[in-house]
């Protein structure tokens, strides 16, 4: 299907490569924990030069379940603090390695990173630009745990700077999902994104809508993105899913969030049916081995 491409978002897969993914991820399910040698002697660098825990983790377990091996590298450790840039040191790392999960604060890094790598460049998020990778396991988890077809979906939080959100509805479009866009004042999604997506509703109010969706997808404010620390303090608390809110939502709702949360989902909401969150960090398992299988092996 598509060995050795560089995965920079959404926008470089077909609806036809989505769904390849997820098949082979289902695939890969029974593999998550016992393994499977499928990459053996292959070599995964992981490039992250922000905080990570689930994405660069994900990446080595899922790497080494397929019995390959992974080089990992922090901007801390790396001789970036010397003042090496980011273009050396893909060269160099593509020398070492036969794929790159490339995690960087600047939107456009993993573009830039992919035109100049000899070896695969998987953007493990840019900046508020993209986080492709995130949207398979999320595809995943909602194929799995809802359904893809005729979805009703809400998007709650930072939708201006949270990049897996806007990963994510570039992919809900393609499978013609009715989607909500659920934002503070200052937070809606930028409306370069907006504009592409055929199905779309924008409010501030969840309560407007949370009745209505089979799947909340819950979002982080990036505390991180801010310019102003003061903007930041004034949508810092303007949401929280609690299980008051949660009353008269629709049976068969999932809640799903890329974590990591801070409090916008009440601990509470933990133990109830609709919490689908850990189990969707769990499937960046079983997708990321497909992925990697598939570009490194260009399984069929
Ligand atoms: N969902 C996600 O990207 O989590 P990390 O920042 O922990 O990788």
């Amino acid at each position: 299907m598509f060995k050795q491409k560089h995965i920079v978002s959404m926008r470089d897969l077909t609806r036809d490569d989505v769904d390849f993914v997820l098949d082979y991820a289902e695939k890969m399910m029974p593999c998550a924990k016992a393994g499977v040698r499928l990459l053996q002697s292959r070599i995964l660098a992981l490039l992250f030069f922000e905080p990570s825990t689930r994405t660069q983790l994900s990446f080595d377990s899922a790497m080494k379940r397929l019995g390959g091996s992974t080089l990992s590298l922090t901007s801390e450790e790396s001789s970036v603090l010397k003042g090496e840039t980011l273009a050396d040191t893909i060269k160099v790392v593509g020398e070492y390695a036969d794929a790159i999960v490339l995690r960087h604060p600047r939107e456009g890094a993993a573009r830039m990173a992919s035109e100049i790598s000899s070896v695969p460049i998987i953007n493990g998020g840019d900046g508020a630009g993209h986080h492709p990778t995130q949207t398979l396991l999320d595809l995943f988890t909602i194929k799995k745990e809802s359904h893809l077809h005729d979805l009703d979906i809400a998007l709650l939080g930072d939708l201006r700077y949270g990049r897996t959100a806007h990963s994510l509805v570039y992919a809900l479009n393609m499978y013609d999902a009715n989607i909500t866009l659920v934002a503070p004042e200052g937070l809606q999604m930028p409306k370069h994104i907006v504009s592409t997506l055929d199905s779309v509703r924008l409010t501030e109010d969840i309560d407007e809508v949370i009745r209505d969706v089979d799947v909340l997808y819950v979002t982080r404010i990036q505390k991180e993105r801010f310019p102003d620390p003061n903007e930041y303090l004034r949508v810092a608390k303007s949401y929280r899913i609690t299980l008051p809110v949660l009353e008269g939502v629709r049976d068969n709702l999932i809640i799903m969030h890329p974590l990591p949360r801070v409090d916008e989902i009440a601990q509470e909401v933990d133990q109830t049916k609709y919490a689908k969150y850990f189990k969707q960090a769990f499937y960046g398992i079983p997708v990321r081995m497909a992925l990697l299988a598939i570009l490194l092996n260009g399984a069929t």
